[in-house]
C-alpha cells in the first residue's frame, strides 16, 4: 500500500512531523531503526539529562541550601543507580508516550534501518538482514545527528565518553575532564560536580558558550567558576592516554606551544554533533549536501522531487524544538498548507543552576549587523522574589532596536530563566516593543518582573534600580 507520506526517523522532528501529517487527513509511516521511538532527545538527550540535572540539583541543594532555610536534614547520601533508574523510568515514560501518539494517529511504524532507493520507494531492513519496501509519494527525512568526534581520541563510553555515556556512568569520577565549553559540556559537567566530581572544562575558543551572547557567557563562567567548575579557554586536548590508572590528556594552548597534562578519572567529549545521514543512499540518488547537511530550500525540500528534510540534519540550531516546528511545517507544507517557521524566535535553553535562556539577537550580533540599538539590564539582586528566596544569581538583558523599539533578542541568566522565556519569544513572534512589555502588568512577586523592569530600563526608567 502506498502511503501519502514516510518519515524517517522519530526524533522530535520525526514524530512530531508524522502526527501533524496525520492529523491533516494522510496515510503516514514512520521508518525507526532503534529499538524505542523518541530519537536523540528522548533516548539519549533531552529528556534524561534533565532528569539528572533536576535530581542533581535536588541534591545540592538539600546538601547545602536547606539548612539556611531552617530546614535541618542529614547530609544526603547520594544512591547512584537509584538516581540512573529515576532518569531511565523518566525516558520510558516518554517513549512510551510517542509510541502511544503514533498509535492514537494511526501511523504505521516501520522497525529497522531506512535506505531510500528512488523517490517514493524506502527499504527498510531489519537486524536479521531481512529487508521490505516502503511505498510512498512523499518522504521526510529526519534522521538528525550523532556525536562529533576528535581525531584520535576513541570513545568507548566507559573512561572517554559521550553525551550517551555520560548520561550513564556507573559511579561518579573523582576527576572529570570536559572538552568543550558548549551545552553539553556545562549541562553534564554540572551534573557530575554536583555528585561529586572535580571538573575541569578545556575550551578550544577564548570564551565559553561561543555563539550566545558575549556577556552572557562572562557571567555565567563567573557564576560556574564560583561553584568549583574550573576551566582552561584557548586550548585543545591533543590525545589522551589511556595507559594507567587515571586517563592523562595532553592539552595544548590553541596557539601552539608546550603541552600540559590533565589528569581524569573520565574524559567527556562534547565538541559539537554532526549531521547523521549514514546508509540513507542520499549520494546515490543525488540529493544534495554540504558540509554533511541535507540542503533544502525554504520549503524543506530537497533537490529531488518528493524528498523533504526537516531537524538536526539540516541547517539551523540543534534543537529539539526547532526540529519539531520544522516537522510541523514540513507537513503542512506537503499538505498544500502555508508552513513556516520564524528562526528569529527560536529559544535557547541551557538547563544548569542559574539557567541562561536566549532569544534572538545578541550584542555581538547586532554589532556587526550594524543595527543601533539600547540594552536594558535589570539584576535578580533587585527582584524581590530572587532577593527573599535567596536565589540572585543573573540577570535578564533586553535588546531593543533604537530607532523602532522593536525587541530584537532577550538574554536570562538566572533560575527558572527557561521558563521565563516565553513572553520574549511571543513579543519577538508579534513584533513588540520594550514598551511594549514594560507596560505589560507582570505578577508581584515573580522572577518575571525582572523581565519588565529590564524593558523599563531600555527606555531609562525602571523602578527598582
Ligand atoms: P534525532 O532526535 O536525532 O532523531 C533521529 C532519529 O532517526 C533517531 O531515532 C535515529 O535512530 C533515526 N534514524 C537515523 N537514521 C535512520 C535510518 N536510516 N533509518 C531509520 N531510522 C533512522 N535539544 C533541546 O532542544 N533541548 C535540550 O535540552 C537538549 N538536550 C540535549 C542533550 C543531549 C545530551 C543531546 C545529545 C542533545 C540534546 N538536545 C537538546 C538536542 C536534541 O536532542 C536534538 O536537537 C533533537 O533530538 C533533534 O531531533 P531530530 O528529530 O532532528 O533527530
Ligand atoms: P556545542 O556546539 O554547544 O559546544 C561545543 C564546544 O566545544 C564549543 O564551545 C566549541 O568551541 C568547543 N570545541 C570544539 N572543538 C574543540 C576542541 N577540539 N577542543 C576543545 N573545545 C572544542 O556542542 P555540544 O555541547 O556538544 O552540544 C551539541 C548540540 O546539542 C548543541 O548544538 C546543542 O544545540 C544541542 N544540545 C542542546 C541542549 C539544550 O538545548 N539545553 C543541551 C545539550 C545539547
Amino acid at each position: 500500500m502506498a502511503y501519502d507520506l514516510t518519515v524517517i526517523g522519530t526524533g522530535p522532528g520525526g514524530y512530531v512531523c508524522a502526527i501533524r501529517a496525520a492529523q491533516l487527513g494522510m496515510k503516514v509511516a514512520v521508518v525507526e531503526k532503534d529499538k524505542t521511538f523518541g530519537g536523540t532527545c528522548l533516548n539519549v538527550g533531552c529528556i534524561p539529562s534533565k532528569a539528572l540535572l533536576h535530581a542533581s540539583e535536588l541534591f545540592e541543594e538539600a546538601g547545602h541550601k536547606f539548612g539556611g532555610m531552617g530546614i535541618k536534614v542529614p547530609a544526603p547520601k547520594l544512591d547512584l543507580p537509584a538516581m540512573m533508574k529515576f532518569k531511565d523510568e523518566g525516558v520510558a515514560g516518554n517513549v512510551n508516550g510517542v509510541a502511544f501518539l503514533l498509535k492514537k494517529n494511526k501511523i504505521d511504524a516501520f522497525i529497522g534501518h531506512g535506505r531510500i532507493t528512488a523517490p517514493g520507494k524506502i527499504e527498510v531492513t531489519v537486524a536479521d538482514g531481512k529487508s521490505q519496501t516502503v511505498e510512498t509519494k512523499n518522504i521526510v527525512i529526519a534522521t538528525g545527528s550523532d556525536v562529533a568526534r576528535l581525531k584520535g581520541i576513541e570513545i568507548d563510553e566507559k573512561r572517554i565518553v559521550s553525551s550517551t555515556g555520560a548520561l550513564a556512568l556507573d559511579k561518579v569520577p573523582a576527576k572529570l575532564l570536559v572538552v568543550g565549553a558548549g551545552v553539553i559540556g556545562l549541562e553534564l559537567g554540572s551534573v557530575w560536580r554536583r555528585l561529586g566530581a572535580q571538573v575541569t572544562v578545556v575550551e578550544f575558543l577564548d570564551r565559553i558558550l561561543p555563539g550566545m551572547d558575549a556577556e552572557v557567557g562572562k557571567q555565567f563562567q563567573r557564576i560556574l567558576q564560583k561553584q568549583g567548575m574550573t576551566f582552561k579557554l584557548s586550548s585543545r586536548v591533543t590525545a589522551i592516554d589511556l595507559s594507567g590508572k587515571t586517563l592523562k590528556a595532553s592539552v595544548e594552548p590553541a596557539a601552539g606551544g608546550a603541552a600540559e597534562t590533565i589528569e581524569a578519572d573520565v574524559a567527556l567529549v562534547a565538541i559539537g554533533r554532526v549531521p547523521y545521514t549514514e546508509g540513507l543512499g542520499l549520494t546515490e540518488l543525488g540529493v544534495a549536501m554540504e558540509r554533511g547537511r541535507v540542503t533544502v530550500d525554504a520549503h524543506y525540500a530537497t533537490n529531488v522531487a518528493g524528498i523533504y528534510a526537516i531537524g538536526d540534519v539540516i541547517a539551523g540550531p540543534m534543537l529539539a524544538h526547532k526540529a519539531e516546528d520544522e516537522g510541523v511545517a514540513v507537513a503542512e507544507i506537503i499538505a498544500g498548507q502555508a508552513g513556516h517557521v520564524n528562526y528569529d524566535a527560536i529559544p535557547n535553553v541551557i538547563y544548569t543552576y542559574p539557567e541562561v535562556a536566549t532569544v534572538g539577537k545578541t550584542e555581538e550580533e547586532l554589532k556587526s549587523a550594524g543595527v543601533a540599538y539600547t540594552a536594558g539590564k535589570f539584576p535578580f539582586t533587585a527582584n524581590g522574589r530572587a532577593k527573599v528566596n535567596q536565589t540572585t544569581d543573573g540577570f535578564v538583558k533586553i535588546l531593543a532596536d533604537a530607532k523602532t523599539d522593536r525587541v530584537l533578542g532577550v538574554h536570562i541568566v538566572g533560575r527558572e530563566a527557561g521558563e521565563m522565556i516565553h513572553e520574549a519569544c511571543v513579543l519577538i513572534e508579534f513584533g513588540g516593543s520594550a514598551e511594549d512589555l514594560a507596560r505589560t502588568c507582570h505578577a508581584h512577586p515573580t522572577r518575571s518582573e525582572a523581565i519588565k523592569e529590564a524593558a523599563l530600563a531600555v527606555g531609562k526608567r525602571a523602578i527598582h534600580m
